[in-house]
């Protein structure tokens, strides 16, 4: 599996502290399957400005190597939206190698103004990578569809599969959320002790669906590669049909409707 939501980079931001917790971190995510993870620190004008990144990631790559540890490790960051964030987009990393960039919006921020800078990224070459798109309950799902449809790529946290809502079960089981990621940030707690939640997982959407939002996208991100954006429409005529489950019907009417 490749995670592309990590806060392992010790002494960066709020996640590890010391290089021994980023490697107990890194031993647990192996033995939970890893093999790539992107240290997406956070990066928030005026508070964390990567001033020790690229120090740290060399210094916790040559650890990696010493100990013979099998995994890699990829750069990144977490990008918080605000408005001064476009005049330092210099100083911030994409996932990776890619164009991709992983973007967290406070709740505070209007939908508008979200999508303005959403859209400002993507017209500047970037391609987004929504954080834990389960943290923005303001969100109607007609506006998530919008930003979909601009190109967004939607990520879930892991833990959030034990108390899906009924708007992030719909996007995750319909294929609008296209990578699950950890977030993890400590050893006492967001840790990489989670197999508990890929088992929901694997039971909520099964064994490929599972792949591709563990693996095989997080990988494309970090190889700059499209992810594919179709949904199926036969799978949406059928729950659209469906009038005995009240429960999509009642989606169906958050879809379309705005108010
Ligand atoms: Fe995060």
């Amino acid at each position: 599996m490749v995670d592309i939501h990590s806060h392992i980079l010790f002494s960066v931001d709020d996640g590890a502290k010391d290089i021994e917790e980023s490697i107990n971190l890194i031993e647990q995510a192996i033995e939970l399957g890893y093999t790539d993870i992107v240290c997406s620190s956070h990066y928030y004008i005026d508070l964390y400005e990567n001033e020790n990144y690229d120090k740290n990631f060399n210094i916790l790559k040559s650890e990696i190597e010493k100990r013979g540890l099998n995994i890699k490790i990829h750069k990144g960051n977490e990008i918080r939206v605000t408005d001064e964030i476009f005049k330092k987009l210099d100083g911030m990393n994409p996932l990776g190698n890619s164009k991709y960039i992983l973007v967290e919006i406070t709740n505070r921020t209007m939908y508008q103004a979200c999508k303005n800078s959403l859209k400002k990224f993507i017209e500047l070459g970037y391609k987004p990578v929504l954080a834990h798109i389960e943290r923005y309950p303001n969100i109607k799902m007609s506006e998530f569809l919008e930003l979909y449809n601009m190109g967004v790529v939607f990520q879930m946290n892991v833990k959030t599969t034990e108390t899906l809502s009924e708007k992030i079960s719909y996007l995750l089981k319909n294929g609008y959320i296209k990578v699950v990621a950890t977030d993890t940030h400590h050893l006492e707690y967001r840790n990489y002790k989670l197999e508990k939640y890929f088992n929901i997982l694997k039971d909520l959407v099964g064994e490929k669906h599972f792949e591709e939002l563990t693996t095989i996208n997080p990988q494309k991100i970090l190889e700059n590669k499209e992810i594919d954006f179709n949904i199926e429409e036969e799978n949406n005529d059928k729950q659209k049909n469906d009038t005995s489950n009240g429960i999509f019907k009642s989606i169906w009417s958050k879809l379309f409707s705005r108010t």
